[in-house]
């Protein structure tokens, strides 16, 4: 026998036993967003690699060590894109659609050479917002409430939503220098990764998972003290709003997001129900990466979802499952079988919401009840030579015990509608 081949480590399929759950996310999904007046935009799944240096950051984990990039044959570097946000600046700009607000969403697959584990793969799923040409926290305020939504909608609970500012890019660089200066003191409790990254993104240091830094980090001046009016005023109109809605949160001054082209508020909404990749939902504010990206100076906020992680917290949660199919149209002899098919056809145009799976491939009674059965279906539909030449159906009940009893064929549709709808 062939050797068999074998996906790529931390890339998955989504067999059939989960789709269901997943394209009801997507259906939440889409419905939130088309209420709230965002529309769709859909890039392309690869990009130069320029684009996402660029905007990400040359010295971040993503494109120090996760990008799947490769020359392609005309010798230009390519990357399959790590995340959406600079291939919609890329596009916004590109096609000229920044000459008025936008609400953009878009999904898609991402792609991070990280090391695999629960929650997080090499190839995985977003549904991200980004909303170009308001400045102000009252927009912040609504990706927020959007999001939370959702999860009302899909019914999940226990997510905290966790708020930071990070300030403006000048407001950062001085808060840098005295970060730094109080990293260096301390400069002997700094672990491996934190010594390296006071030389290029002192602020990651911030974000350390590492138990024996914590008391240093959490001795680190705060960023907090270092804004301008107008930064604090943004951050706490946003309170504000969240209290006036609300809307519980808890401000977080070490979230620091581990993308480059943040600024202002940035939040994440947690959990403590899926081990150690518990945020399921990350963004904020991004006012300098249009103009940086070649736009015109434009304000910008979005966030990014991770669809693996939601749909692991739907399982968790007992989430909808897919409705079972209503019927299973068994068919025996060679004029039933032709009458059937196009039964089946008659009954799809008259009820719209059917779910009706027609028998193919043959087979006795016996062997065709054996798969209704096995379909799910509520169920089975009869059409044997005997029920044709009588001009009727059969209907049996295949999940409790009720007899078979005959509807007429002509009438089908309306005699099965109300059964179905019970
Ligand atoms: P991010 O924090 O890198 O932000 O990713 C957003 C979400 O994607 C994470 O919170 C997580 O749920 C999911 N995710 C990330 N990496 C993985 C992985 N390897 N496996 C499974 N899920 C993962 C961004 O991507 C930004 N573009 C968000 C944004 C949009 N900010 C502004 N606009």
């Amino acid at each position: 026998m062939a050797a068999k081949l074998q996906a790529i480590r931390g890339m998955h399929d989504l067999l059939p036993e989960i789709t269901p759950l997943w394209q009801h996310l997507e259906s939440r999904v889409r419905d939130v967003m088309h209420r709230y007046a965002y529309s769709e935009i859909r890039m392309p799944i690869v990009e130069v690699t320029e684009l996402f240096k660029r905007s990400i950051g040359e010295v971040t984990d993503i494109v120090e060590k996760e990008m799947y990039s490769f020359n392609d044959r005309n010798g230009d570097s390519l990357t399959l894109r790590p995340e959406g946000t600079a291939g919609c600046v890329r596009a916004v700009i590109e096609n000229g659609l920044l000459n008025q607000p936008r609400r953009l969403w878009y999904q898609g697959p991402m792609f991070r050479h990280e090391r695999p584990q629960k929650g997080r793969y090499r190839q995985f799923h977003q549904v991200g917002v980004e909303v170009f040409g308001l400045d102000g926290p009252d927009i912040d305020l609504e990706v927020i409430m959007l999001t939370a939504r959702l999860w009302k909608e899909l019914g999940l609970t226990g997510l905290e939503l966790q708020i930071n500012t990070l300030g403006t890019a000048e407001e950062r660089a001085q808060y840098r220098g005295e970060l730094v200066n109080y990293l260096r003191e301390h400069h002997e409790q700094l672990d491996e990764d934190s010594r390296r990254r006071l030389e290029t993104n002192p602020l990651r240091i911030l974000d350390t998972k590492n138990p024996d830094m914590a008391q240093l980090v959490a001795g680190a001046p705060s960023l907090m003290d270092h804004l301008t009016e107008q930064s604090r005023d943004h951050f706490q109109n946003l309170c504000a709003g969240l209290d006036a809605r609300g809307l519980a949160y808890r401000v977080n001054p070490r979230l620091v997001r581990g993308l480059d082209y943040y600024s202002r508020t940035v939040f994440e909404w947690v959990t403590d129900q899926l081990g150690a990749q518990g945020t399921v939902c990350a963004g904020g504010r991004y006012d300098g990466l249009v103009e940086q990206l070649g736009g015109r100076a434009t304000p910008a906020v979005g966030f990014a979802m991770g669809l693996e992680r939601l749909i692991s917290l739907m399982q968790d949660q007992g989430g909808t499952s897919d409705r079972p199919l209503d019927a299973y149209l068994v068919m025996l002899g060679d004029a039933a079988r032709n009458r059937g098919a196009l039964l089946a056809e008659e009954l799809r145009d008259a009820l719209p919401g059917l779910r009706l799976m027609s028998h193919c491939g043959g087979g006795s009674f016996k062997s065709q009840f054996k798969k209704a059965d096995r379909s799910g279906a509520r169920y089975a539909l009869v059409l044997g030579d005997g029920e044709l030449e009588r001009g009727v159906v059969g209907l049996k009940p295949l999940r409790d015990d009720g007899d078979q009893r005959d509807l007429v064929l002509d009438n089908l549709a309306s005699d099965l509608a109300p059964i179905l709808n019970n």
